[in-house]
């Protein structure tokens, strides 16, 4: 059977408030349309503004089979470009990250700008334009210290997540940060697994003996069906709000994007051993006081976010295969922070390095069971797992209309 058709008919027999079908966590073909239809149309995090210190520096990612660089101008500005020559094919850049006066190709020196305009290629003959073999753009955004890119020809409207999402980062000053430390792993799960395993805290308690010093299982905190009966949410949000801290909770009406502010367990500072901050010199001088709890933000397909006083993490999803998941978590600090004086390394990264690979080893586990053919779809908590129930209603929602051809919701731009 087509694949499309297979896929359409097993996301129209899933069961509300169940897990999903064995083929759509384990097969190629499911694999090849959740790229085709999330990760090639949709927004997707990829690092920070502050990455990109001066002109030339870049990162490089992979999106499936796009890979793609992003770099920072003479100008100042941040682009994206398919990591691609524009003469006979070759990736560009192949580190992960570095610094570049120009983009030269390793293969025959093409040498392009920063700005992806080509600039020289020897020998091409008197009836070649440089014009028109620049870089091909990727479509890219930053929002307060975050960037996004779309490798889709037409990108959706990246306004309403600015709009929700900026009044609540911008006073953190993430773009004013750096990078203490980062981590990649390859989790071998699906990428929807390591979706629904960040979605819920009924498995934290059992795994994560080192957050949960600091990081509350409540349901209540992260409810995404309404978390305003809560007394501990609010008070935190009208303190917040006091400090001129946007608080609440927002989510898109698609549920592809959250941003909220939580308490941390016996107000906590930081998700540290003792709770107390890990790094002395905090973020941003406007979130000074204590007890301002957590922001946590998420957007599907590839990011979730803590964002506290004294640092924030990162974390960026992005499937490699089927079954095959790589995840790149970030520990952001003042960029005037020392290390060694201003604050220990491993003080600052051991609950997440030892949370990330508790959370590994159940992907991995939960993968392993899925497969065999012997499983079948359970029922998700209503209460510990609503977050996974959303998430699994927005994928499950999301392939629904695009392999039916029926129109986005959200408006596009070009
Ligand atoms: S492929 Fe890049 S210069 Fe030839
Ligand atoms: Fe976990």
């Amino acid at each position: 059977m087509d694949a499309r058709l297979r896929t359409q008919e097993l996301l129209l027999r899933q069961k509300s408030g169940f897990s999903l079908d064995r083929e759509l966590y384990v097969s190629p073909e499911t694999y090849a349309l959740d790229l085709e239809l999330i990760y090639y149309r949709d927004w997707l995090f990829v690092g920070h503004d502050c990455e990109l210190a001066k002109p030339g520096s870049y990162i490089t990612v992979q999106v499936g089979a796009y890979p793609v660089i992003v770099i920072r101008g003479a100008d100042g500005e941040i682009r994206a470009f398919h990591n691609a020559c524009r003469h006979r094919g070759s990736r560009l850049c192949s580190a992960e990250k570095g610094a570049v006066a120009k983009l030269v190709c390793p293969y025959h020196q093409w040498t392009y700008e920063l700005d992806g305009r080509l600039l020289f290629a020897r020998d091409m003959g008197p009836g070649f334009d440089p014009a028109s073999y620049g870089l091909k753009p990727v479509h890219c955004e930053g929002v307060a210290g975050y960037l996004f890119i779309c490798v889709a020809d037409r990108a959706p409207d990246f306004a309403p997540v600015r709009a929700m999402i900026e009044p609540y980062l911008a006073p953190h000053r993430l773009r004013d940060a750096k990078v203490a430390h980062e981590t990649t792993i390859i989790e071998n799960g699906n990428w929807k697994l390591v979706w629904e395993n960040n979605r819920e805290c009924y498995h934290c308690a059992g795994s994560h003996p080192e957050l949960c010093r600091t990081f509350p299982d409540t349901v209540t905190h992260a409810d995404p069906n309404g978390s305003e009966g809560d007394p501990a949410l609010v008070a935190l949000w009208e303190k917040c709000r006091a400090l001129g801290l946007p608080s609440g909770f927002d989510m898109a009406d698609d549920a592809q994007y959250r941003i909220t502010r939580m308490p941390l367990l016996r107000n906590a500072e930081s998700y540290t051993m003792s709770s107390k901050p890990a790094v002395k010199r905090p973020l941003s001088d406007a979130v000074r006081s204590s007890g301002l709890g957590a922001l946590l933000m998420y957007h599907y397909p590839t990011t979730w976010n803590h964002v506290l006083g004294d640092h924030a993490i990162s974390f960026r999803l992005l499937p490699v295969g089927p079954t095959q998941t790589v995840v790149t978590t970030k520990w952001l600090v003042h960029r005037d922070a020392v290390e060694g004086v201003d604050y220990d390394l491993d003080e600052l990264t051991k609950v997440w390095l030892a949370t990330n690979e508790q959370d590994r080893k159940v992907v991995e586990e939960n993968q392993i069971g899925v497969n065999s053919p012997a499983y079948e779809p359970g029922p998700y908590s209503p209460t510990q797992e609503a977050g996974v129930i959303q998430f699994v209603d927005w994928y499950t929602g999301t392939m629904r209309r695009r392999l039916g051809g029926t129109p986005e919701r959200r408006s596009e731009v070009a």
